[in-house]
């Protein structure tokens, strides 16, 4: 576990122009704050000395009523930083959203608690990891289908809710090759902190070959414990929610991650556990143990059913 999260993920690290662009923000936003803080707190502290009850003086101050000169300064004051803060808020968001008829490079389609992975261009379909070209911004387009969830990645750029039957825009992009961790955002239900996401920025070539290897269906399985997962996989049910492309038989509708390049991906469940044949094995069994509420149902497999399938799931891709 640990070693899936040892790097740091914050907005203080920004990773992309995107994220640099919010960042500058937060800290123009921080740094006018601060300032009016210990203004104000100065303020406050020396009146609260200068005037404070020295018990030889019973008389009532002099009474004031309404001060046009202060009144006005409090006003204007207020109004010019919100504008100021108003006016380099909508840059940032003009630079970090996407222009609407842009082409979409990735459709990301949030479920309960998993992300779907589409890439348009290639009729790929992964979950839980968005693969992309590092140095260029990526045009990812958001949905849901559920309830409301939220994609961030903070150091790549913007939070962006995926609402059912609406469709958001964001850019997600990385100054270089890397892993940068993500998660939701938005409270959706008992798994909301397992919907883990890893961005996986490679160089354009790398990109380009990971791509071309996961547009390729699964290969026949060779061993002969696999090819009996491949007919566990089929009549256990696991092909009515699981695509695997080139396995038995394709689903009516996605309910669960597309399987077909399960191996090459780092961890199970949303990010819970890393993507080991004993991890995958300890899953099948009994998924309730590693992520409660999660929708995958216990098939309660036997030992040699269990071997079977996590033999034809993690055969090389
Ligand atoms: Cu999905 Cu929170």
């Amino acid at each position: 576990m640990r070693e899936l999260y040892s790097s740091v993920t914050s907005v203080l690290h920004p990773a992309s122009p995107l994220a640099r662009d919010i960042g500058n923000l937060f800290w123009v936003t921080f740094w006018i704050s601060a300032v009016i803080l210990v203004l104000v707190g100065a303020f406050v502290i020396s009146n609260m000395i200068r005037f404070r009850d020295r018990g030889d003086d019973d008389a009532l101050p002099p009474q004031i009523r309404g001060n046009t000169a202060v009144e006005i300064t409090w006003t204007v004051i207020p109004l010019a930083i919100l504008a100021v803060v108003f006016v380099l808020s909508m840059g940032t968001m003009a630079r970090v959203t996407p222009r609407q008829d842009a082409p979409v490079d990735i459709e990301v389609t949030a479920h309960q608690w998993w992300w779907e992975v589409h890439y348009p261009g290639a009729g790929v379909t992964t979950a839980n990891e968005i693969h992309l070209p590092a140095g260029r911004p990526i045009h990812v387009r958001l949905s849901s289908a559920d309830v409301i969830h939220d994609l961030w990645v903070p150091e790549l750029g913007r939070k962006m809710d995926a609402v059912p039957g609406h469709g958001n825009s964001m850019l997600l992009e990385a100054d270089h090759p890397g892993v940068y961790l993500g998660a939701c955002a938005e409270y959706c239900g008992a798994e909301h902190a397992w919907m883990r996401v890893r961005v996986v920025a490679q160089a354009p070539g790398d990109f380009q070959r990971w791509l071309s290897a996961e547009a390729q269906p699964k290969p026949s399985p060779t061993s002969d414990l696999a090819k009996e997962g491949e007919g566990l996989f089929a009549n256990k049910t696991c092909a009515s929610c699981h695509v695997v492309q080139g396995g038995p038989k394709l689903p009516a509708s996605v309910v669960g991650p597309d399987l077909t390049h399960l191996r090459s991906r780092a961890t199970l469940a949303a990010g819970v556990v890393a993507n080991t044949p004993a991890a995958l094995r300890s899953w099948l069994a009994d998924p309730d143990a590693i992520k409660p509420g999660s929708y995958m149902p216990n098939l309660h497999l036997n030992g040699h059913e269990l071997d079977a399938l996590v033999a034809y799931l993690e055969e090389t891709p």
